[in-house]
């Protein structure tokens, strides 16, 4: 099963990506055929103008998002809202008009902060969008991870207590691309 992943920063240290790849470590020790593909979501600023000439970085990750059976999206909160970044590559992937990448695509959201609120905002904000443009958002388990500056060692791995629940998430997200994948087979058929 391949997972495409967008993490929501850019930065080095990034907690939302070590966020992600302890959600990777724990998705394949459950399922050792499990892949996670990393996006490239440093793309030009979204300009309707640039449609007709389609940037190659936005329609590699067209191609990245459709080929995968599920999307993980790791986001941070910036100003109780999406990230610019992730809410750039969002609108460039769901463009042009009809030929969206995103539609019905099974897709998990989750998000890693410092702060008290665990990306609550941006994670609904997230949400929103996705389900406008048609994606099959899994609704629960949620995964708010606040505090997150004390979740991770120096290493990047999480503390025990945050891995237990982080392998629970990662179960209950390869079940609902596995379940809902299996579905859409059958309603093509
Ligand atoms: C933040 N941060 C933040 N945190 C939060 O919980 N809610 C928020 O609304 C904001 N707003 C905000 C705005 C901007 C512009 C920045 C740069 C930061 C703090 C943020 O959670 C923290 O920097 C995280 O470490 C960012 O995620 P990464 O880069 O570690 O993945």
């Amino acid at each position: 099963m391949k997972i495409a992943v967008l993490v929501g920063s850019l930065r080095r240290g990034s907690l939302n990506k070590m966020l992600a790849q302890n959600l990777e470590v724990a998705a394949v020790k459950l399922a050792p055929e499990t892949e996670f593909e990393y996006m490239d979501i440093n793309l030009p600023l979204f300009n309707q103008d640039l449609e007709t000439d389609f940037p190659a970085a936005a329609t590699k990750l067209k191609q990245q998002i459709r080929e995968a059976d599920g999307v993980l999206i790791v986001t941070p909160e910036y100003n109780r809202s999406v990230p610019g970044v992730l809410k750039n590559a969002i609108d460039w992937s769901s463009r042009p008009a009809g030929d969206s990448a995103w539609r019905n695509k099974l897709v998990g959201v989750v998000g890693a902060t410092p702060g008290l609120i665990g990306t609550a905002f941006a994670q609904g904000d997230v949400r929103r969008s996705l389900g406008f443009l048609n994606a099959r958002v899994m609704a629960t388990p949620e995964l708010y991870l606040s505090g997150a500056d004390r979740v991770f060692g120096a290493d990047g791995i999480a503390n025990d207590e945050e891995q237990k629940f982080l392998a629970d998430y990662a179960a209950a997200y390869l079940n609902f691309v596995t379940e809902n994948s299996q579905e859409q087979r059958e309603v093509s058929q």
